[in-house]
């Protein structure tokens, strides 16, 4: 694609210094802008919450709850038997929802994590004041203010007076940095080390990106070009959707972050690549054939990390009567890498361009770490910044999401 293309680097640096300049551009710091003394804070909080508490219950949406979501399941963080597990609530207003949380929380030591930048968003508001309840009623008052944390604006809004209010423990959400942008901020690592994340990992990953992606030598970026080329592939080539795939479950909240990240940054003013997104192999039974043969608007960009250490092995039959004799003693890492090959293979037939994103850590039991994941947090924020600027939109707004949230609170009478 980059011989296709004709990149232009000098506008690749101006963007870059653009997005470092703008007041909502403070994000590009994060992974080497955090202090010694903050992640210690975190930490320390965090160790308190894990010697209190079975579960942290991490009430946010959007841009303060996806990036959590999406580190904490592909690391597959819930499964961990030590450390404190992660609820999630204030993502919808579905009452069935907020009462399975209640019903997990039953008899069980619980603290909340209430995330808000604006601090007045109605789904965790409403959620907060249900848990907080919950959690007064099972501890005391004064027991439920040590139990809640709340990670918000450091100077305004409803949960920020009333966290001061009431003296909560808490994080603040640098004024520069936007809910999407805000994974590796407070946002995120405050519960992901309750969880058990490494964070110190996930920022070096992320910084790892930084200064590989966006240091000096921007003609081998692998950012600078994936963002100009599915800018060209857009505007030059009628490709309006991108589809991001791997053949990885655990990233299913990955793509929902992702999603978010890009449809809010660059869906403004007509303009804007549809995000979509596929788990394979399941999604080639139901996605597939549409990938292969249907309206011929799409790319595709594929992630791949390095294979499982221990994967399972097609074990030996006697009698092999399913067929599958050609695949004894092979593992599923080495099948799923073959089913990779085959759908580029197969998706290049059908006309679609597509990208592999390759993240590897060698030391990781399963591809899928806190480097691999800090590394591809920051290469899309920066990939999502630079191409908004292209379709010549502002990447940190969201003047759509204000228009239904304002016509909501007319409808429920809000003065
Ligand atoms: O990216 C964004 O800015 C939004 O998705 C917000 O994160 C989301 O609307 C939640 O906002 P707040 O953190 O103010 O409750």
């Amino acid at each position: 694609m980059k011989d296709v293309i004709d990149l232009d680097y000098d506008l690749a640096a101006e963007l870059i210094e653009d997005i470092k300049d703008d007041p909502m551009g403070d994000w590009f710091d994060l992974p080497d802008g955090t202090s010694p003394e903050e992640l210690e804070n975190i930490k320390r909080v965090a160790k308190r919450v894990q010697e209190t508490s079975d579960f942290l219950v991490v009430i946010g949406i959007g841009g303060s709850y996806l990036g959590t979501r999406a580190i904490y399941e592909a690391l597959d963080l819930g499964s961990s038997e030590t450390k404190c597990k992660l609820l999630f609530a204030g993502n919808s207003m579905n009452s069935r929802e907020l009462k399975k949380v209640l019903k997990t929380l039953e008899n069980r030591d619980f603290s909340l994590n209430v995330v808000s930048k604006s601090g007045t968003t109605l789904e965790p508001a409403i959620a907060f004041r249900i848990l907080k309840k919950a959690l007064i009623d099972k501890y005391g008052e004064a027991e439920a203010k040590k139990r809640i944390i709340t990670t918000t604006d450091p100077e305004y809004g409803a949960l920020h007076d009333e966290a001061k209010a009431n003296d909560y423990e808490t994080f603040e959400i640098p004024l520069g940095v936007g809910g999407r942008y805000s994974v590796l901020s407070p946002v995120g690592l405050f519960p992901l080390a309750c969880a058990g994340a490494n964070i110190d990992k996930l920022l070096e990953g992320a910084k790892h990106c930084k200064d590989n992606q966006l240091g000096e030598n921007l003609e081998e970026s692998m950012l600078v070009s994936y963002a100009f080329s599915r800018f060209y592939l857009y505007d030059e080539c009628g490709c309006d959707t991108e589809v991001l795939a791997s053949f990885e479950p655990s990233l299913l909240y990955f793509n929902e972050w992702w999603k978010q990240l890009f449809g809010e940054s660059e869906g403004k003013n007509g303009q804007g690549i549809f995000p979509a997104s596929v788990i394979y192999s399941t999604d080639l039974h139901s996605m597939g054939q549409y990938m292969q043969d249907g309206r011929r608007n799409i790319f595709e960009t594929f992630l791949k990390f390095s294979p499982e250490k221990n994967p399972l092995t097609v074990p030996k039959e006697k009698e092999a009567k399913d067929g599958l004799g050609y695949l004894e003693g092979k593992t599923l890492a080495e099948i799923s890498e073959k089913a990779l090959e085959a759908t580029l293979k197969a998706h290049d037939s059908g006309g679609i361009s597509t990208f592999v994103i390759e993240v590897n850590d060698p030391e990781a039991e399963n591809g899928i770490s806190e480097l691999t994941l800090g590394f591809l947090i920051f290469f899309f924020e920066a990939a999502c910044a630079i191409s908004s600027l292209l379709h010549g939109v502002d990447p940190f707004d969201q003047p759509g999401v204000e228009k239904y949230k304002k016509e909501m609170s007319r409808l429920l009478g809000k003065e």
